[in-house]
């Protein structure tokens, strides 16, 4: 029996299965994985060297199955998956707006987790909510634990709580591309070459990300130590807070968390 069965490889599942292969927690060889494309099967394999199959079922006789399909497949991949899983095959879904519940439901499983994972995964950077079903028991609890390590950190959280960890960490990459390329352009219309502005932009958020996270400060300290009085960055704060950043992420964030209610 494989260790791991995909459904679905699209950018969330390969940045899962490429940070899972890079950290060794399993050979390519204990993978499978499905998806609705020849394409992608060839090229996952190609990719990654793991057991491709065109049928879900397949990918679905796992000892864990991650559904790593859009949430709008979900009940059509479940209701063709759901009579090839094993008693005590562990369920996986990281679609958002698919509770517990209505999973456990669907698929008849004992063992279901929510996890919501994001991109950065893909080079062990990863963040992903994790919310257990009622069915886990402490060893299937490290094993899902394992696999989210594997390419990341894990926040086991109630599952309440899961539309707000889908904005802050499992949409929030694609904010942060946003305000990296935007500042690059601000550089690169000042004259920095492109390749140029774009590390600069985004070693600036990864090392002030990082100063968060390890100093412990809190944020508007670390904003604070930036800015000397009378000086060049308090200049351009004051036009971010004109132009309304703070409340357009809030609405932005707040937006996609009404999104998720709503799947
Ligand atoms: N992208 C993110 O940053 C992110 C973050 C957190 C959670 N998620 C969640 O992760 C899930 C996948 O998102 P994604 O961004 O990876 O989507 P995606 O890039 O569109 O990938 C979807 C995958 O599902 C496959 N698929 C579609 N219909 C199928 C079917 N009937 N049977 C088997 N496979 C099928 C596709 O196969 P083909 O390639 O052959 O078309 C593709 O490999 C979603 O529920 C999403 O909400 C995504």
């Amino acid at each position: 029996m494989h260790k791991i069965g995909f459904v679905g490889c699209g950018n969330m599942g390969r940045a899962m299965l490429s940070g899972v292969l890079s950290a060794g927690l399993c050979e390519s060889g204990d993978i499978i994985v499905s998806a609705r494309t020849q394409k992608t099967l060839d090229a996952v394999h190609e990719e990654f060297g793991v057991n491709v199959a065109s049928n879900n079922g397949d990918a679905a006789k796992a000892e864990m199955v991650i559904l790593a399909v859009k949430p709008q497949m979900y009940e059509s991949v479940i209701a063709e998956v759901a009579p090839s899983l094993s008693s005590e095959a562990i369920v996986v879904s990281i679609a958002p707006g698919k509770t517990l519940s209505w999973l456990a439901e669907k698929t008849g499983a004992k063992k279901i987790v929510r996890l919501m994972p994001n991109t950065p995964a893909a080079i062990g950077c990863g963040m992903t909510s994790v919310a257990y079903g009622d069915g886990l028991d402490e060893a299937d609890k490290a094993r899902v634990m394992a696999f989210v390590q594997s390419f990341g950190e894990g926040e086991v959280l109630s599952e309440h709580l899961f539309d707000a960890a889908t904005a802050v960490a499992g949409c929030s990459p694609a904010y942060v591309y946003m305000f990296i390329e935007a500042m690059a352009d601000a550089g690169v219309a000042e004259g920095l070459p492109r390749a140029s502005a774009y590390r600069m932009a985004a070693a600036a958020v990864a090392g002030s990300a990082r100063m968060v996270l390890e100093t412990g400060q809190h944020p508007a300290a670390l904003k604070d130590a930036v800015c000397s009085p009378a000086g060049t960055t308090i200049e351009g704060l004051r036009v971010l807070e004109e132009k309304g950043m703070r409340s357009a992420v809030i609405e932005s964030l707040l937006a996609t968390i009404e999104k998720a209610k709503r799947l």
